[in-house]
């Protein structure tokens, strides 16, 4: 099937990772009526990214958000799968650890399972999306897919165009991201994309600010909601992303770009170390 701008219509979503993003796409695929299978390769994970997408439906029924029409129709569009359901899907999303060579494993193996005329896209907050796609052996049918944290509330989508990633492609997946209610931004494939090269170095310069006891991690954050409206201090940004993907993205922006201004703070390190991750561990930069 092709829309009125001809690019293939997407009925089927495959998404891949069943934790923080993994779930929050999931869920917006869902709610609007797209056949969603969600996989993980940890089991318990799975059960929890379920549960999670369940609660949240139950409170937007219970704040009289969405009707139980709603959230009864979401529900029947969404269930767990295994990699296996990719041969039934016209799209995956992957939405796995920020890992360059676990996505290139995933890929590869999704590869030898997806129709060939399957379109792969990456939720990867920085990797390469030229380089995955040349690993998925579909350069021309993969693309970034960047959603924002927390997935249901944010409206962004960056889609990020890889070297060889088609014009075709590129369609498909903006016009499946207005189907869901987001706003796609189409973007060329460097480090960080736009979203993380910008807001990474500053979450990193706060850490050494924090580091270098210029101020606490409260003022540091209510400088920068009450001085420059930010909604969140990028402590509390940190900890909402996951410390441990903080630190990813800001290794890819030093390793990518060559260029020691990216050196990620050694007290984000030590954090990562200590299992601080932030909101999903209980501890960040603040306690939760
Ligand atoms: N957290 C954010 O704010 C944010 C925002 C935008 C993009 N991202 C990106 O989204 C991706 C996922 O991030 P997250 O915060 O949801 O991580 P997460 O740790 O919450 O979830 C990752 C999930 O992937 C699963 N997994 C790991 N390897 C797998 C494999 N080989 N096959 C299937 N499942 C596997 C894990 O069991 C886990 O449940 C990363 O690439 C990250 O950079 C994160």
């Amino acid at each position: 099937m092709t829309d009125a701008h001809d690019a293939p219509v997407i009925d089927t979503v495959l998404v891949a990772g069943a934790g923080t993003m993994g779930g929050g796409i999931a869920q917006v695929l869902a709610e609007a009526g797209i056949t969603t299978v969600l996989v993980d390769a940890d089991s318990g994970a799975l059960e929890r990214g379920l549960a999670a997408i369940s609660a949240r439906w139950d409170r937007a029924v219970q704040s009289g958000r969405c009707s139980q029409d709603d959230v009864t129709s979401a529900r029947g569009k969404l269930r767990s799968g295994s990699l296996s359901d990719a041969s039934q899907c016209d799209l995956v999303i992957e939405a796995i650890v920020e890992k360059l060579d676990a996505k290139v494993v995933l890929f590869r193996e999704l590869a030898q399972i997806a129709s060939s005329d399957a379109v792969f896209a990456s939720n990867t907050s920085s990797l390469a999306i030229t380089t995955l796609g040349q690993a998925s052996g579909r350069p021309d049918r993969f693309v970034g897919m960047h959603f924002f944290n927390p997935v249901p509330v944010l409206p962004l989508v960056e889609i990020v165009k890889g070297l060889a990633t088609s014009d075709e492609t590129v369609a498909t997946v903006v016009t499946l991201a207005e189907r869901i209610g987001k706003t796609p931004v189409v973007v060329n494939d460097a480090p960080g994309f736009v979203a993380n090269r910008i807001l990474l170095p500053m979450i990193n310069e706060a850490i050494f600010t924090l580091d270098e006891g210029v101020a606490s991690a409260d003022a540091i954050d209510s400088v920068m909601k009450l001085g420059m409206s930010h909604p969140m201090g990028p402590l509390a940004l940190a900890d909402l992303i996951g410390l441990d993907i903080c630190l990813d993205i800001m290794e890819t922006l030093h390793r990518d770009f060559g260029d020691d201004k990216y050196r990620a703070a050694p007290l984000l390190r030590r954090m990562v170390a200590a299992g601080r991750l932030g909101r999903k561990s209980g501890q960040g930069f603040y306690a939760y």
